[in-house]
């Protein structure tokens, strides 16, 4: 048993003390299991910070020095520095993953690539503000993943009022999703953005093409001269015929779920204007530096996937729920989904031999407080049990009576209140086993700034989680067979199961 499995066996065998007896043996266990990322160095106007409270998870003392030894012996020190410093830490496809460089740290040659890329972009959203391709008053963006679901949760968190543009996500191939936003949106005022990394997925494609033909046949001149693409291979962009100038190149060595940074992130540039992208950055760079500083359990991202591989390597439960009590958030499950299941929902380590352990959970979630009143019954009842994540802000987005804040805050923490706390009851269907865990991002103000931070986090706990399940985040072979599969049936090449064939054969596809 190599030091790594031993370590694991010392994790599993830990005594479980409830998280009342944890409050209870650690009088100072919420100062010790809380930390706040401060997002600039404080000051009159300053952006505040986030608060990250894992004090209602099962995590001892004695459960973080192993998971501290535990990463230590996974060498968490020396794949972090390697993901720094632009080594290539995605093994199986030979190459770097340098989101971070979009926000100025890592390989000097990389920052500086993303800065000359940055700065073309601003350069086109500043034309384009100006008024260089006319009047525009609608984007359609068109991609799917991480093509899409970084923009769009951006721009559905900060976009609410002010924006320059309406932004319309498109990412199905299903033509009502189009359709949708055709029906929003005036040709003479429309920009199209193709946002696809390889600039071959066929939803996308596909998407785009019907966006052209819509602006074509509703006066549009020069559909093309409508479109801006978003992607790692610009030859590909200027040979489907987007003018060389419209396209923002970004670099291969950006993950299509890490690449909101990037040119993907045209949109928010877009809408929110260059100022706020540039503070969104930012607000991902404070954390960079924490993760890239901190050692141990004080680093908030890598604590975090110590209570994550807790509670699903060890304990195997089997999903994480996100809770976003804040309507501006309502997407952030849905963006977590892929970065946490595509990045870390592999099967073996990366030496490519199967994984000892479970490896990531499905992460699911929703809004607060609507989840209360469709899926609280089963975390607080159910048989089975699973970490939940709470994430709310101080500062409330409306302008309404204070009260609607104030019910929200008050009702998500009373939900990890009742969890932790159960309730007994001589009545069965009436008792509440209690002891369920929870933990709680408190951001001061959703702004720009904070929204990185809170990405930037989430991308460094998974990474920090691959680390400790020993595997590569950063390829996605999983998502190929399916799409071969589809291309296979559509040509009619090979005989499926008599399911499949019987399905093809009711739909009239065969
Ligand atoms: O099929 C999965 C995936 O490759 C994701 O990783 C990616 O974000 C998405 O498809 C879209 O890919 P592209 O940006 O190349 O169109």
């Amino acid at each position: 048993m190599n030091t790594a499995e031993a370590i694991r066996a010392k994790i599993a065998q830990l005594p479980r003390p409830t998280l009342t007896e944890l409050f209870a043996a650690e009088p100072d266990r919420v100062a010790r299991m809380s930390g706040r990322v401060m997002l600039d160095d404080g000051g009159e106007d300053s952006l505040g910070g986030v608060l990250f409270d894992w004090s209602k998870s099962h995590l001892s003392a004695a459960h973080l020095a192993a998971f501290e030894e535990l990463a230590g012996a996974m060498d968490f020190a020396g794949r972090r520095a390697a993901l720094l410093t632009g080594e290539r830490v995605n093994t199986t496809e030979n190459r770097a993953a340098e989101h971070m460089a979009q926000r100025g740290l890592g390989r000097a040659s990389s920052v500086e690539e993303a800065e000359a890329l940055h700065a073309r972009m601003r350069g086109l959203v500043g034309a384009i503000q100006a008024g260089a391709l006319g009047e525009i008053k609608h984007l359609i963006h068109i991609g799917i993943g991480g093509s899409a679901l970084g923009p769009a949760m951006a721009i559905d968190a900060l976009a609410r009022d002010g924006a320059f543009c309406a932004v319309h996500v498109v990412s199905n191939i299903d033509g009502c999703a189009l359709e949708a936003a055709f029906a929003a949106c005036d040709p003479a005022t429309t920009l199209i953005a193709v946002a696809s990394k390889t600039f071959t997925t066929t939803e996308t494609i596909t998407n785009a093409l019907s966006a052209l033909d819509w602006l074509g046949q509703n006066g549009v001149a020069d559909p093309f001269g409508r479109v801006v693409a978003l992607t790692a291979a610009p030859e590909k962009a200027v040979e489907w015929g987007v003018d060389e100038t419209r396209v923002l190149p970004f670099p291969e060595s950006v993950g299509g779920r890490y690449s909101l940074w990037s040119s993907i992130g045209f949109p928010i540039a877009l809408a929110l204007g260059w100022d706020d992208f540039a503070e969104m950055l930012a607000g991902a760079a404070a954390v960079d530096r924490h993760f890239a500083e901190a050692e141990g359990a004080a680093n908030l991202c890598l604590r975090a996937a110590f209570a994550d591989y807790y509670y699903a390597s060890v304990l195997g439960q089997q999903t994480r729920a996100c809770f976003a009590y804040d309507e501006r958030l309502r997407l952030l499950p849905f963006y977590l989904q892929q970065l946490e299941m595509e990045s870390n929902g592999k099967c073996v380590d990366l030496a490519g031999a199967p994984l000892a352990m479970p490896s990531a959970p499905i992460t699911w979630g929703g809004v607060g407080t609507d989840a209360q009143h469709a899926v609280f019954q089963l975390l607080h009842q159910g048989t089975v049990e699973l970490p939940v994540d709470f994430v709310a802000c101080v500062a409330p987005g409306d302008a309404l009576d204070p009260a609607h804040h104030r019910i929200l805050l008050m009702n998500c923490f009373a939900q990890g209140a009742a969890l932790m706390a159960g309730r007994a009851a001589k009545d069965g269907a009436r008792a509440y086993p209690g002891n369920r865990p929870s933990a709680t991002i408190l951001i001061d103000a959703l702004t720009p700034a904070s929204l990185g931070a809170l990405v930037a986090f989430h991308e460094h706990r998974t990474f920090a989680n691959a680390v400790l399940l020993g595997i590569n985040p950063f390829d996605q072979f999983g998502v190929e067979l399916g799409k071969e599969v589809a291309k296979a049936l559509e040509k009619g090449e090979v005989a499926f199961d008599p399911g499949t064939s019987a399905l093809m054969a009711a739909a009239g596809l065969s």
